[in-house]
């Protein structure tokens, strides 16, 4: 009722054009200190967090970049999903994606991440009554429960070999006959390097293989129980138009998979 009030009478006094000037600065304002933000953590840190806060996206850096691979992951991961569904977001991170993407899908979520830090912006900044955010290590502590969908995204990629493996299998247990697993790995640089991984919260590290390593090694794990869904398979390469960038862009590959018929 109020924003319409002080609408109406702002447009009496032709005053659109002053408010549209403020949001500018704003902007301005708000992509500044957000480019600040990421310069801090990213740029300068010595330990820079292993999540990503996408404020930093919606804010200064998609414009920047012109690339919408945060988003992108998002939108593949929902369509994946069916209204009404129930969902587990492993390794939430700071729930950008959860909140903005899948909870307005899911029946409910249950979204988990072993960062305290991760889990505390996501509890602060994304609230909604049918998601709950879980501080737990999924290696040893996936939370319980029957899903349609299971999202892993942006973190295969932190585990090891045998933790992908047992991990695929705890989610093999809770995913329903036709639920589906959906994510977003890297599978190289563009050099053809190995990609190194260090799990600062852990200590550990992890060397990712070149080539498709990640999305073949999901594959093995998953047959012959899983079966790519040809339906919501999807494949995409996300990078910048520019040459100079274009050696810093990584392949991603949107995999979605069904466990077969046979299974319970
Ligand atoms: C690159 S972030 C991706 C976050 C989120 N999925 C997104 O797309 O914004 C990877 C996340 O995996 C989490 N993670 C790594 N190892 C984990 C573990 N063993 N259990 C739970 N979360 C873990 C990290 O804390 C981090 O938040």
């Amino acid at each position: 009722m109020g924003w319409k009030i002080v609408a109406k009478l702002l447009n009496l006094l032709h005053l659109l054009p002053v408010v549209k000037a403020l949001n500018r600065f704003l902007r301005l304002l708000t992509a500044w200190g957000h480019r600040l933000q990421f310069t801090m953590e990213w740029v300068v840190a010595r330990h820079p967090p292993e999540w990503f806060d996408h404020f930093l996206d919606n804010s200064w850096k998609w414009h920047q970049s012109r690339n919408p691979l945060s988003w992108e992951r998002g939108v593949f991961g929902s369509l994946a999903m069916q209204q009404g569904c129930r969902v587990l977001d492993l390794c939430c991170g700071g729930g950008f994606i959860t909140y903005h993407f899948f909870s307005g899908r899911a029946a409910s979520v249950v979204a988990v991440d072993f960062d305290p830090k991760a889990i505390a912006h996501a509890r602060r900044n994304f609230k909604a009554s049918n998601l709950v955010y879980r501080c737990a290590d999924i290696r040893t502590d996936m939370p319980e429960g029957e899903f349609d969908n299971v999202s892993w995204d942006a973190a295969i990629e932190h585990f090891t070999e045998t933790e992908i493996a047992q991990i695929i299998g705890n989610i093999k247990q809770r995913l329903t006959r036709n639920g589906v697993l959906s994510g977003y790995t890297i599978i190289e640089k563009a050099t053809g390097n190995r990609i190194l991984i260090t799990n600062t919260n852990s200590n550990r590290k992890k060397i990712w293989s070149s080539c498709c390593g990640a999305f073949s090694l999901m594959l093995g794990y998953l047959k012959p129980d899983g079966v790519i869904s040809s339906k919501t398979a999807v494949t995409s390469i996300s990078g910048p138009a520019k040459p100079r960038s274009r050696s810093m862009t990584v392949g991603c590959d949107k995999f979605a998979v069904t466990p077969s018929p046979t299974r319970r």
